[in-house]
C-alpha cells in the first residue's frame, strides 16, 4: 500500500473545516424539541428502527455534507455511522447528488420492467464481481439476503440454511437467528433475536461459529443432504477471517452440494471493485449486495452463477422449479443512477487504496489516544473499517466480542456522540472517502476529551 496521501488542512474543502462546536452539547432549538415530541407521540420508541439514543442525546438529522452533518439544532457531528455503511463518499457528495437530480427529471420509476440505468449498473457489477454471472436487483440488504436464501433452497432441494454466530443478515426470521446471543449456547441451537419468529423456523437454522472450519464441518456433516446454503460475511461484522476459513468454507460446500453465498452488503464495492470475494480470492455461488451499491438509497441485489439466478427468469412462471423474487422498487432508476456515479467515483486510480488509508489513520491515532489515556480498550478493524472494544486483544469470534466489556464500550459511544463523534453505539464504524486530514485530526481531539470525561465504573 502506498505512502498516506490524506490532504493537508489547507487542501481540504473549507465546508470539511469545524464551524461549531462539535458535538450536543446540552442544545435544543425549538424546532428540534417539537420534532422530537412529535416522533415520541407517533413512532414506537420515538424512532424509524431497531435503534434510539438515550435522551438527552437524541437529535433529528438535518443535512449532512462530506464527513460531517448536522442536526435541527445545528450541532456539528463527524459521521462514522455514514447511514450505516453505504455512503463511502460521505454526505451528498456533488456527483450522486447530479446523477439522482438527472434522473429524476426523466422519472423516479417505472416499475420492475428494464430501465437503463438499471442494465447499465448490473454490466458494472457484473465486469467487477467475480461470481456474478447474473444478477437480480432487490430493494434492501435483507430482501438480498432473503432471495439468496430462496434460491439456494430451490436449487438444492434442501431446507436448512447454516449461518454464523454473531452475523447480521437483516431483519427477516431467518436472519434474526444467533445475531446478537445473550447468552453461550450449545452450537448448532440458534437462538432468537426477537420475538415472533415461529418455532418452526428455529428448526431450519444451524448456527455454527465464525472462523471455526472444524466445528463447522462436524455440523455440515451430521447434517449431510439436509443444507441448503452456508451464508456467511466474508469479514463478520468487523471480525477477519482467519487465514483458511473461506478457503475450507468454499472446499466443504462444493464436497456437500451446498451453495455457498458470501453476505458482501457491507463488504461489496468496500473492500475494492470486485468486493471481500475478490479481495480475498474466494469466489462463493452467490453473493448478497447493498449499502454502497444504493449510493445511499434503497437498492440492493443478489448476484451470481446464472444456473442459480436463472431460476427466476419470468419467463418460466407456472414451472414448479420457478423462484419468485420481485419487488415493486427492484432496479429502481433514481437507485441506479445514484450507484453508477457512487461506483464511477470508486473506480478512480487510488481511491481503494486512499480509503483504506483514511481508516488506517483513524484506527492508529484513536489506538495512539486511548494508550495515553489508560484506557483498558483497543482500536482495531480490517479495511475501511474500525471498532474500539474494552478488552486487550483482537476478537477471532463472536465470543470474544462477548467477553468484551460490551456496556463500557456502549457508555463510551455515548461519549463519543456528546463530543461530536457520531458512531451506532456498540457497532463497528466506517470511514468515507470524504474523511479529510481535518476531520480526522478533530476526531481525535474528541476522543481525547471523551476518554477524560470517561470513568469505567458506571
Ligand atoms: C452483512 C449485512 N447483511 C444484510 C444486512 C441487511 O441490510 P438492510 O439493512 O439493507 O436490510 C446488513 C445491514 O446492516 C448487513 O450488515
Amino acid at each position: 500500500m502506498s505512502e498516506i496521501t490524506l490532504p493537508t488542512a489547507a487542501q481540504e474543502p473549507a465546508v470539511n473545516r469545524r464551524s461549531v462546536p462539535l458535538g450536543r452539547n446540552g442544545r435544543t432549538s425549538e424546532r428540534e424539541a417539537g420534532q422530537l415530541a412529535l416522533a415520541y407521540e407517533l413512532l414506537p420508541g420515538g424512532a424509524l428502527g431497531g435503534n434510539a439514543l438515550p435522551d438527552d442525546l437524541r437529535f433529528v438529522f438535518h443535512h449532512g455534507n462530506g464527513a460531517r452533518f448536522r442536526d435541527t439544532t445545528g450541532n456539528e457531528y463527524i459521521d462514522y455511522c455514514l447511514g450505516s455503511g453505504p455512503l463511502v463518499l460521505g454526505h451528498a457528495h456533488p456527483a450522486v447528488v447530479q446523477a439522482v437530480i438527472d434522473q429524476a427529471r426523466r422519472g423516479t420509476h417505472f416499475f420492475a420492467y428494464l430501465n437503463e440505468p438499471a442494465v447499465r449498473l448490473a454490466k458494472v457489477i457484473a465486469d467487477h464481481l467475480p461470481c456474478a454471472e447474473k444478477l437480480r436487483f432487490t430493494t434492501s440488504g435483507s430482501d438480498s439476503t432473503f432471495h439468496a436464501i430462496r434460491l439456494a433452497r430451490a436449487f438444492t432441494g434442501r431446507d436448512k440454511i447454516l449461518k454464523f454466530e454473531g452475523a447480521y443478515h437483516g431483519h427477516h426470521d431467518y436472519a434474526q437467528l444467533s445475531t446478537s446471543p445473550k447468552r453461550v449456547a450449545e452450537f448448532p441451537a440458534p437462538q432468537p433475536d426477537t420475538s415472533g419468529i415461529p418455532a418452526d423456523v428455529r428448526e431450519l437454522m444451524l448456527v455454527a461459529p465464525y472462523n471455526d472450519l472444524e466445528t463447522t464441518r462436524g455440523i455440515v456433516e451430521a447434517h449431510a443432504g439436509e443444507i441448503a446454503a452456508i451464508i456467511v460475511e466474508p469479514v463478520q461484522r468487523i471480525i477477519a477471517p482467519v487465514d483458511g476459513f473461506l478457503e475450507g468454507l468454499r472446499a466443504l460446500t462444493e464436497a456437500h452440494g451446498i451453495v455457498l453465498i458470501f453476505d458482501e452488503v457491507v463488504t461489496g464495492f468496500r473492500f475494492g471493485m470486485g468486493g471481500a470475494q475478490a479481495h480475498f480470492g474466494i469466489t462463493p455461488d452467490l453473493c448478497t449486495l447493498g449499502k454502497i451499491i444504493g449510493g445511499g438509497t434503497p437498492l440492493g441485489a443478489v448476484a451470481g452463477r446464472a444456473d442459480i439466478l436463472d431460476q427466476c427468469d419470468p419467463r418460466q412462471k407456472g414451472d414448479p422449479a420457478y423462484v419468485y423474487q420481485n419487488g415493486t422498487l427492484n432496479g429502481n432508476p433514481l437507485g441506479a443512477a445514484a450507484a453508477l456515479a457512487t461506483l464511477a467515483e470508486l473506480e478512480k486510480p487510488g481511491a481503494f487504496d486512499r480509503l483504506f488509508e483514511i481508516a488506517a489513520a483513524v484506527r492508529s491515532g484513536i489506538g495512539e489516544v486511548l494508550a495515553a489515556n489508560r484506557m483498558p480498550a483497543i482500536c482495531f478493524g480490517t479495511g475501511p473499517m474500525w471498532h474500539i472494544l474494552f478488552t486487550d486483544r483482537e476478537p477471532r469470534n463472536h465470543r470474544d466480542v462477548m467477553a468484551a466489556d460490551g456496556k463500557a464500550l456502549i457508555r463510551f459511544d455515548y461519549e463519543l456522540i456528546r463530543n461530536g463523534i457520531f458512531v451506532l453505539p456498540g457497532n463497528r464504524r466506517f470511514v468515507s472517502l470524504a474523511h479529510s486530514r481535518g476531520d480526522i485530526e478533530d476526531t481525535l481531539a474528541a476522543v481525547d476529551r471523551a476518554c477524560r470525561r470517561f470513568t469505567l465504573a458506571a
